[in-house]
């Protein structure tokens, strides 16, 4: 069986006001009626398949994640409690060294909690290449077909074909977050997908090329666990230890340097929900583009979403391209081109405080 692996450990400053530091976005109903983190638990939860998941998140969060858990019924085969955020090279490594002790053949399937996956059967057809993949000895990522030059993702350059699997290839080259002129290069040449964010990979070989590439990670995750306290349903890293790990992600921190990545060429309507313009984007819409979630009025309007959920009416009169949305203590308005700048309202947020 495979192990899914929920790392929830983003803040989504880009989903203010909705998503704050406290709840943020992968534990709200961003998109449908389930949270981000639950739509995902559920996508992973056959259990002819798949392990309960190994969920890894700040503290802070603990209550709230296992609250959503009950909610719908699936038991996670542990709960982790990270100290502080190090990025997702010492989660997975967290991941990797709990998994291997209880099988030593444990395959790991890396899950963001906050993406939307429109796709559920290709997705599980991707799984089970992946699978397959990670079975002969890959580092697994799942390659979007691109749609524009984002600057936000990392992209994979297509090597050769993989004999035996459908849609899958080696892994020539991966580069995290390119800046713009490389970003348009790379949707240009058509041999680069981005990386969705999601992994498959053998617990065992994880660990090998944490070993060699950031052995100072795989150190210190092992120290913490040493140290790792069982409180409730909870296991709570060791602070200290944990902390000696240095913050740095996984696409830098092992995928950008191993040799032994492959991709799986993965068409399953997979989104990022990263900004309010993305959530736009696969949102259901009228025939004038507006997405509205609550009451919503719309009077000479087009493309626009609105977000008013507490009995108030919002009415949008003459005016296109507009993101309004409102919570119990905010407003935010921002055009749709400047969706990705909302993070500057937190980052602003911060400094006042
Ligand atoms: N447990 C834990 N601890 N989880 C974390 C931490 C942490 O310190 N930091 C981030 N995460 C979780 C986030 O909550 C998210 O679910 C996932 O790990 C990925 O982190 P992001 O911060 O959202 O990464 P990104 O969007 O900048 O980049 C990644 O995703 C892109 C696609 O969405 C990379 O993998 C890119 O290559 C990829 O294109
Ligand atoms: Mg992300």
């Amino acid at each position: 069986k495979i192990q899914p692996v929920l790392l929830s450990g983003g803040v989504g400053s880009r989903l203010w006001p909705m998503s704050r530091e406290r709840y943020p976005k992968q534990l709200q109903p961003i998109h449908g009626d389930r949270s981000l983190i639950q739509d995902t638990a559920v996508r992973v939860s056959d259990p002819e398949i798949f392990h309960g998941p190994l969920i890894i998140c700040n503290e802070d969060h603990r209550f709230i994640i296992a609250e959503q858990f009950r909610e719908i019924g699936i038991s996670p085969s542990a709960i982790i409690l990270e100290p502080m955020g190090r990025n997702t090279t010492p989660a997975a490594a967290v991941a990797a060294v709990v998994a291997i002790a209880q099988d030593p053949d444990a395959v790991l399937l890396l899950l963001p909690a906050d993406h939307a996956i429109l796709d559920r059967d290709a997705f599980m057809e991707a799984i089970d290449a992946a699978h397959a993949l990670a079975r002969q000895g890959y580092l697994v990522t799942f390659g979007i077909k691109p749609q524009h030059p984002e600057t936000g993702y990392g992209y994979i350059r297509r090597g050769q074909q993989l004999a035996g699997v459908v849609g899958a290839y080696t892994v020539a080259a991966f580069t995290e977050k390119p800046d713009q002129a490389l970003a348009e290069r790379f949707l240009a040449d058509g041999d680069h997908y981005w990386n969705s964010g999601m992994f498959m990979m053998p617990a065992g070989l994880l660990i090998a090329e944490l070993e060699r590439h950031t052995p100072e990670t795989l150190a210190a995750v092992r120290a913490a666990l040493d140290q790792a306290k069982r409180d409730d349903d909870f296991l709570r890293l060791g602070a200290e230890a944990f902390g000696q790990a240095p913050n740095i992600s996984i696409d830098y921190g092992v995928m950008e340097k191993t040799d032994k990545a492959a991709m799986v060429v993965a068409d399953i309507g997979w989104t990022d929900i990263g900004s309010w313009s993305a959530l736009w984007d696969i949102s259901d819409k009228d025939a004038n583009g507006n997405a509205a979630v609550g009451t919503v009025m719309h009077v000479d309007s087009r493309d626009t979403y609105v977000r008013c959920e507490d009995g108030r009416i919002a009415a949008v009169v003459g005016v296109d391209n507009v993101i309004l949305v409102t919570t119990d203590d905010a407003v935010l308005l921002v055009h749709r081109d400047r969706a990705q700048d909302v993070k500057h309202v937190v980052d602003g947020l911060k400094r006042e405080r």
